[in-house]
C-alpha cells in the first residue's frame, strides 16, 4: 500500500427532494450528512449498515452517477464532479440485480458488446472477454444466452463486465445480495482475488460476517452518518468495551458502538439479538441461523 489513499471523501452531503403530490408539501431526505472517509490503495474497504444508511448513495457519487449536494470526493486524485470521464475510466461499479445485461445475448457477446461501448478495440476485447469468463468460472456457459443464467452467474458476469476496462478501483454494492450460500462464497473468493491483483475495492453490505471475512477496514454507517470505523477486530473490541457480550450478535455490537459514540439514535436493525437474527449479519448470528433453520447461512 502507498501512503496516498485511493479514495478521499470530505464533508460529503447529499439531499433528496421528494415531491409531495395531492396537495402535500415536498419533503427533503438527507442521505449523507457530511461524510469524511479515506480508503487506502489495494485494500478491501467495507461499508456496513442497515437499509437507508446511505451506502448506495455514496457508491453512486463515487461512480459519478450522482452529484453531491456539497463536499467533495476524489478517486486516485480525480474529482468525481470535474474529472467525470477520467474517473469513469478508473472505476468499475457493480450494482448487480437483473438489469444491465442483455438477456438474449450470450455471456461472451455481452462482454464484447460492453467492451465496444468502453471503446476497447475488438482484438483486445476478444481475449480480455475470454480471460474474464475464465476468471469468473463462466467459460462453460460463455455461449449460452444470459436469460437462462442463475442470479449468481449473472452477478459474476456483472463483475466481469465491470472489469473489462481494467479499472483500478472497484465499487461493489451488495454484490452477494440474493445469491445462494455457495454462489456467495464463490463471489467472495473472486473479490479476494481482486484485492490480490492490487485493486482497491469498496464493498457495501448488510452482513457483518461478510465484511469481517473480506474487508481490511470497515466503516459502519447509519442514517447517513458514520458510526464507527476500524478493523473487524477493533470494532468487536470496541463493542465489547461498550458492554456487548461476546455471545450477542454483531448488530448488537453496532448498537453498543452507537451508544458509545456521538451519533444519532439507531434503527431496529441494530437491536436484534442472535436468536432473532435470521438474515443479517454476524458470526454468532450465522451459527444460530444454521441451527434454527437447518440451512447454512451466507
Ligand atoms: N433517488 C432518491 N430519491 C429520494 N430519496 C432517496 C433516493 N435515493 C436514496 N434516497 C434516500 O436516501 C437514503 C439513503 O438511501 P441509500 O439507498 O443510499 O441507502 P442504503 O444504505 O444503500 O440502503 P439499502 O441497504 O436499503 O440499499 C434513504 O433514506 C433513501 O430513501
Ligand atoms: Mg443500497
Amino acid at each position: 500500500m502507498t501512503a496516498d489513499p485511493s479514495i478521499v471523501i470530505r464533508q460529503l452531503r447529499r439531499e433528496f427532494r421528494i415531491r409531495g403530490g395531492r396537495g402535500r408539501p415536498a419533503t427533503q431526505v438527507t442521505a449523507l450528512h457530511g461524510i469524511d472517509l479515506e480508503i487506502p490503495h489495494g485494500s478491501v474497504y467495507g461499508l456496513l449498515g442497515p437499509n437507508g444508511a446511505g451506502k448506495t448513495t455514496l457508491t453512486r457519487i463515487l461512480a459519478t452517477l450522482l452529484v453531491p449536494t456539497s463536499g467533495s470526493a476524489h478517486v486516485l486524485g480525480l474529482d468525481v464532479q470535474r474529472d467525470l470521464r477520467a474517473v469513469r475510466k478508473t472505476v468499475a461499479v457493480v450494482f448487480g440485480g437483473d438489469s444491465g445485461l442483455y438477456d438474449r445475448l450470450s455471456a461472451r457477446d455481452n462482454l464484447r458488446y460492453f467492451a465496444e461501448l468502453y471503446g476497447i478495440p475488438p482484438r483486445v476485447a476478444r481475449p480480455r472477454a475470454a480471460e474474464l469468463l475464465e476468471q469468473f468460472r463462466l467459460s462453460d456457459v460463455a455461449d449460452r444466452p444470459v436469460e437462462g443464467f442463475s442470479r449468481g452467474m449473472r452477478q459474476r458476469l456483472h463483475l466481469a463486465r465491470g472489469l473489462l476496462h481494467d479499472p483500478r478501483v472497484v465499487l461493489l454494492d451488495e454484490p452477494t445480495n440474493g445469491i445462494d450460500p455457495v454462489g456467495a462464497r464463490e463471489l467472495r473468493q473472486v473479490i479476494s482475488g481482486l484485492r490480490d491483483a492490487g485493486k482497491t475495492i469498496l464493498l457495501t453490505t448488510h452482513y457483518m460476517f461478510e465484511a469481517e471475512e473480506l474487508c481490511d477496514t470497515i466503516t459502519v454507517m447509519n442514517k447517513g452518518r458514520i458510526v464507527a470505523t476500524g478493523t473487524a477486530k477493533e470494532l468487536r473490541a470496541a463493542a465489547t468495551l461498550a458492554g456487548w457480550p461476546s455471545s450477542r450478535c454483531a448488530a448488537s455490537a453496532m448498537n453498543s458502538l452507537r451508544k458509545s459514540s456521538s451519533c444519532r439514535p439507531c434503527v431496529p436493525w441494530t437491536s436484534r439479538t442472535a436468536s432473532s437474527c435470521r438474515s443479517c449479519v454476524c458470526t454468532s448470528g450465522v451459527a444460530t441461523t444454521r441451527r434454527r433453520t437447518g440451512r447454512s447461512a451466507r
